[in-house]
């Protein structure tokens, strides 16, 4: 029998003033920049995207429905914009605190894993225009001396399917908040397993769903294109507001213009992530650093278990790109592509 993943749905998030306060950060932040695969990591890491899982499995499949395109528009597709509004006690974007510390978020939070000790760690937005949508994936997830920061994205994704490292995983907590009035960009997950069909839920105006999205795959369906072709959004190009109240957005590149939408036609969601702590003495091993793992036992245990499974025989594979495919392909089960209704 497949579990069912647990989530709480919130409906309403905030209360209607301050939803509209929200809405005018989002327009006063201003501008906002392209989340793409383009940072790199040495060693390990070099030569490959970030997100190597999700990019191979988004290009080999064409997406949640199976839809082949050229390239550089199934590309463009899931381009989107992203910035950060507070991270920890770091703040960008002042009035964010209705939503990193909300009550309702932190007692969602507290039910998911049973845990007690709940720590905010960011708020970042998410900005999809017409025709866009996001690859089914699961979200990078963090290990106890193992983060973004000293590790690529796609290995720590791997680490988290394999199941091997469970002892040093940070429980995170994921409220994915939604702000649009754009039709479409549904938020589709598979709270049954990979292979238990997806659920949609509309992403409607200021709700929220409280979820592991570490462990749950996720993704978004197409915002409704009302435009004939979809532009070609690329690396580097920004997301800028017209001004305060204007409720306009245009693309800009680094020579002119792109495109333009009203606020009604894109979609913008909120994520906020927490740390789950059991105790206030695993919070402190997360601080103090006293039990981390490194990156040789990280690739020694994979590769031991890819021996073990018959997978590889002798040596680690010579590249980079060769190891990423063997341990994305071995521990990381999408989601089948659905059939297109006809
Ligand atoms: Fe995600």
């Amino acid at each position: 029998m497949t579990q069912t993943a647990p989530y709480t749905l919130i409906d309403p998030l905030l209360g209607d003033s301050e939803a509209a306060e929200l809405l005018e950060l989002f327009e006063r932040f201003g501008s906002y920049g392209m989340y793409s695969e383009e940072g790199l990591n040495e060693g390990i890491g070099e030569g490959l995207p970030q997100r190597f899982d999700a990019a191979f499995n988004f290009v080999n499949t064409g997406g949640r429905f199976g839809r082949h395109e050229e390239l550089e528009v199934l590309v463009a597709r899931t381009n989107y914009f992203r910035e950060t509004y507070c991270y920890g006690d770091e703040v960008a974007a002042p009035g964010i605190e209705i939503m990193r510390d909300h009550p309702a978020l932190i007692e969602a939070a507290r039910k998911l894993y049973g845990h007690d000790v709940i720590v905010p760690a960011i708020v970042y937005a998410n900005v999809l225009v017409p025709g866009q949508e996001l690859a089914v994936h699961t979200d990078v997830p963090e290990f106890r001396g193992a983060n973004r920061k000293t590790n690529p994205e796609w290995l720590l994704v791997v680490m988290h399917h394999s199941g091997l490292f469970e002892q040093w995983r940070m429980p995170i907590a994921t409220a994915v908040a939604w702000f649009q009035r754009a039709e479409g960009g549904e938020f589709a997950f598979y709270p049954r397993g990979a292979g238990g069909g997806p659920s949609t839920v509309p992403a409607s105006f200021n709700t929220a769903v409280v979820i592991d999205t570490d462990s749950v795959f996720h993704g978004v369906d197409r915002v409704r294109q009302t435009t004939v072709e979809m532009p070609l959004l690329k690396p580097g190009m920004r997301m800028v507001s017209d001004g305060p109240g204007t409720q306009r957005w245009r693309v800009k590149t680094e020579d002119g213009e792109l495109a333009a939408w009203d606020f009604d036609e894109i979609r913008l969601s909120i994520s906020w992530k927490a740390y789950c702590f059991a105790d206030q003495a695993e919070r402190q091993a997360w601080v103090d650093g006293s039990d981390d793992i490194d990156l040789d036992t990280i690739l020694d245990t994979l590769l031991d278990d890819l021996r073990g499974r018959g997978r590889l025989k002798g040596d680690r594979p010579g590249s980079n790109q060769d190891l990423a495919e063997m341990l994305v392909d071995e521990y990381i089960k999408f989601p089948p592509a659905e059939q297109v209704a006809a």
